[in-house]
């Protein structure tokens, strides 16, 4: 979509009014620059519809259409609102078949915000506006008369330089997000560990970071018991993933990504039944969401150093697969002792934490539609966070409140380690309960982020010996949209816009 700021509307465009519930359509400014007759039929429509929120197309006896929107403002948390009515207003806009529409660009500021808010409102405006005008047809013939996308988006405001970057920046974030939807939406048969690493290829050229692949032998030669395991029953070989952007200070330790990728799960021998195994072709989006993140720092020049690591497998049933009971080593050297080959996410986690290592990290962040019990717990509106600081914790739920990419916290206690004793293994891949399915699997990971316990020697040296700040996202929650969030069916991108936010900072 071509996002512009404009200083004022253009015949061209279809006028979007919105308002807030309570306040006069009137006061509106396309309401002031509206033909009289045309002000008469707006105003008699806004009053006689007394629904607290509504979003309609009005034709004027000129021919002209205007979108008009109503919402209620949620006074805590008025951004909630805010951006589920720029992402209302594409969808309408599609529907209505509108290639052009003029909105303004104050409608969306919450109450009281200064010119600061102006500029951050321009930059999720335009991100907004690309995810809301994605639909995944790359595998369906185009139409006669085309697709329904929005063409033109002139955003109505005083231009100045800040603001235009603001939508520019916006729009690069709505861009790669839509991309790693692309990814996860592909179905199995054509994403494979293979293609999944070309695309993070073509993300690092295109963007503007490193891309390494390394092939079986090489995950072989670093003892990634875990990698190797679960793409035992795969014709598809697995790929491990290496990106990296050093565009911070030379002394400045790493913050890595490290994202699931598991192109198709199909549970393994502990295969999945009929309507669980549906959508796993999308067990990959952690992956996605790390290359896409990774590309949109990138073009966004941020000064940072960051690396992306994506294990790549596919997790099949067959005569070579992995088994329950099976004791696979880790490149840590901890074994994992497979209870069920479905939770397989933690295993190639397991491999691709401890190679995190390597760089030194300030920061370990993982994403993984790694649990259903995430989804069990929060429903399918925030992705579950899980980590050893509470104040990054923090810092990364407003991150997502700012983005519409909401995260809910859930515990991670050393009590819970109880659950994944390993019998003949250091740990199983599985709790020993039903019960807090997301917590004993983000546990499980946290035992590859710890470092061995440190000697009484280094203990004395460092206090912080193997204590690496970890971050654990489970987006299976968010892996898929749902019609409340005004998004096309299929992947959200879970992750990538609240990530971007953080890392920026
Ligand atoms: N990829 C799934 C989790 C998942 C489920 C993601 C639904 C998105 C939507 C994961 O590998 C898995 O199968 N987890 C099992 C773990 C269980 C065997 C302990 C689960 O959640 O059922
Ligand atoms: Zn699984
Ligand atoms: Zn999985």
């Amino acid at each position: 979509m071509n996002i512009k700021l404009s200083s004022k509307t253009k015949d061209s465009s279809t006028p979007v009014f919105l308002f807030k519930n309570g306040k006069k359509i009137e006061n509106h400014v396309f309401f002031r620059n509206s033909a009289d007759a045309d002000k008469d039929y707006i105003k008699l429509f806004a009053d006689k519809n007394r629904d607290d929120e509504f979003a309609a197309c009005l034709f004027l006896s000129s021919g002209k259409k205007v979108l008009i929107l109503k919402t209620k403002e949620n006074k805590k948390n008025p951004l909630r609102k805010i951006i589920i009515s720029m992402r209302r207003i594409i969808s309408l806009a599609k529907k209505e078949k509108i290639k052009e529409i003029a909105v303004n660009l104050e409608d969306f500021t919450p109450a009281g915000a200064k010119e600061s808010g102006l500029i951050e409102t321009a930059e999720l405006l335009a991100t907004q506006f690309e995810l809301a005008n994605f639909e995944f047809n790359n595998y369906k013939t185009t139409p006669k008369g085309g697709w329904n996308y929005v063409e033109r988006a002139f955003i109505i405001a005083k231009e100045n330089a800040s603001l235009e970057k603001a939508v520019a920046n916006g729009k690069i974030i709505g861009e790669e997000i839509n991309k790693a939807r692309t990814l996860s939406n592909t179905p199995g048969g054509d994403m494979t560990p293979q293609k999944l690493a070309e695309a993070a290829s073509k993300a690092g050229r295109d963007a503007g970071f490193r891309v390494k692949i390394l092939g079986e032998n090489e995950i072989k030669k670093l003892k990634m018991g875990g990698v190797l395991g679960v793409a035992k029953g795969s014709v598809e070989r697995p790929k491990f993933i290496i990106m990296e952007y050093f565009k911070g200070a030379k002394k400045d330790k790493p913050i890595v990504l490290v994202g699931k990728g598991v192109t198709f799960d199909t549970g393994g021998l502990n295969l999945k039944p009929d309507n669980y195994i549906y959508e796993m072709h999308m067990d990959m989006s952690g992956g996605a969401a790390v290359t896409h993140v990774m590309a949109a720092l990138a073009r966004l020049k941020v000064k940072k150093n960051i690396i992306g690591l994506v294990p790549a497998v596919e997790n099949m049933p067959s005569g070579s697969s992995y088994h329950p009971g099976d004791l696979l080593r880790t490149m840590s050297g901890k074994t994992i002792e497979v209870l069920n080959t479905d939770a397989e996410g933690r295993v190639i986690l397991a491999d691709a934490l401890e190679y995190s290592k390597k760089y030194k990290p300030e920061l370990v962040i993982d994403i993984a539609t790694l649990t259903g019990a995430a989804m069990a717990a929060l429903g399918q509106r925030a992705s579950a966070i899980f980590s050893t600081d509470r104040k990054i914790e923090k810092e990364m739920i407003e991150a997502g409140e700012k983005t519409g990419d909401y995260l809910w916290p859930l515990p991670l206690w050393e009590e819970y380690e109880e659950e994944i004793k390993g019998t003949f293994g250091d740990f199983a891949n599985i709790g020993k309960t039903r019960y807090g399915g997301a917590i004993t699997a983000a546990v499980f990971l946290w035992q590859f982020v710890k470092g061995d316990p440190p000697s009484p020697k280094l203990r004395r040296a460092s206090k912080k010996q193997g204590e690496i700040p970890w971050v654990h996202l489970d987006i299976a929650p968010r892996m898929t949209t749902i019609e409340s969030d005004s998004l096309s069916k299929g992947a959200a991108g879970a992750s990538i816009a609240l990530l971007t936010k953080f890392l920026r900072k």
